[in-house]
């Protein structure tokens, strides 16, 4: 069921350069039961009429709270973040497929491979393995040291290995570096970040029976009606696709043509 809802603002903080988290209220968050799905966030001004689609970065049942964590790129995002607690958001959602988790038993060692603004939807998925007992390793690439987020919330989770284009913090070089010097067979893989990434992840967990990707795309419905935002099938690219909205945003590796 996708909700449609005005989720009242609990937080609004800038974590990093262009970076913001967001923390809402509503009946919405009782329906929040997967990791990796997203909000579809209506921007308050009459220009702007698509939603943005934006990650759920947290769950708090216990509160009743989500968070989003969200990057300014351009004029609809930067709407977002002049809002501030107290104010609504007209939000629907949790929209798409998150990642499936039901294969991950305590003592299993999985791997979280993430880049960029694509970190967030990776928090409450870390989450919610530790829960399960899982061992984590999260492999994270970033431009630079100062947007870094969460690290360490998610050195709470797991073992946490960094990578920046620059050199700035950690391994100099893409998150491949960090992927050439896996020294484990992970049972699982969760990613999601820059299109190149997926690739590199996509192809070399081609094969693992449990190794999934998470997808970005123009998205202009957002809920399966009008296929904007489709990714070709593996099978029959030419004539077969697949929304990212609806079927996705998560894949399984091998699945869709990158
Ligand atoms: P503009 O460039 O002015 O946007 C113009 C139009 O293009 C809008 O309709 C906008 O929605 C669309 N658009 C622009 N960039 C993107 C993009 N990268 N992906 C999809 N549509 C885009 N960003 C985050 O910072 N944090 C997240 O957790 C996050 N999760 C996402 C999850 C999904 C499933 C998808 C598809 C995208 C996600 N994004 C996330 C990207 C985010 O949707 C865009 O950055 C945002 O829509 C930009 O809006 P804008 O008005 O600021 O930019
Ligand atoms: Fe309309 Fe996906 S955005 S089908």
């Amino acid at each position: 069921v996708i909700l449609k809802e005005n989720l009242k603002i609990v937080s609004q903080e800038q974590i990093a350069p262009r970076i913001f988290e967001m923390k809402m209220t509503g009946k919405m968050v009782s329906d929040m039961n997967v990791p990796g799905q997203f909000l579809n966030m209506k921007v308050p001004d009459a220009s702007k009429v698509l939603r943005r689609p934006i990650s759920i970065a947290e769950i708090d049942k216990e509160n009743n709270t989500c968070s989003i964590i969200y990057r300014v790129e351009g004029g609809g995002t930067a709407i977002l973040s002049t809002l501030q607690a107290g104010d609504e958001v007209d939000v629907m959602g949790p929209q798409g497929n998150g990642f499936d988790i039901s294969m991950v038993k305590a003592g299993d060692h999985v791997l979280v491979i993430g880049g960029g603004i694509g970190v967030p939807p990776l928090y409450q998925l870390g989450k919610e393995l530790k829960e399960l007992g899982a061992e984590i390793t999260f492999l994270f690439g970033y431009a630079n040291w100062d947007v870094i987020i969460y690290e360490k919330l998610f050195q709470g989770l797991g073992q946490v290995f960094i990578s920046t284009d620059d050199g700035s913090y950690g391994v100099h070089g893409h998150v491949g570096h960090l992927l050439d010097a896996l020294d484990f067979e992970p049972t699982a893989v969760f990613s999601c970040g820059a299109p190149g990434m997926l690739k590199a992840v996509n192809e070399r967990f081609k094969e693992h029976p449990h190794a999934y990707i998470s997808l970005e795309s123009r998205m202009a419905c957002g809920m399966g009606a009008c296929y904007a935002c489709v990714v070709p099938k593996i099978e029959n690219p030419e004539t077969s696709n697949l929304r990212v909205c609806e079927d996705g945003p998560v894949f399984k590796t091998g699945s869709v043509v990158l």
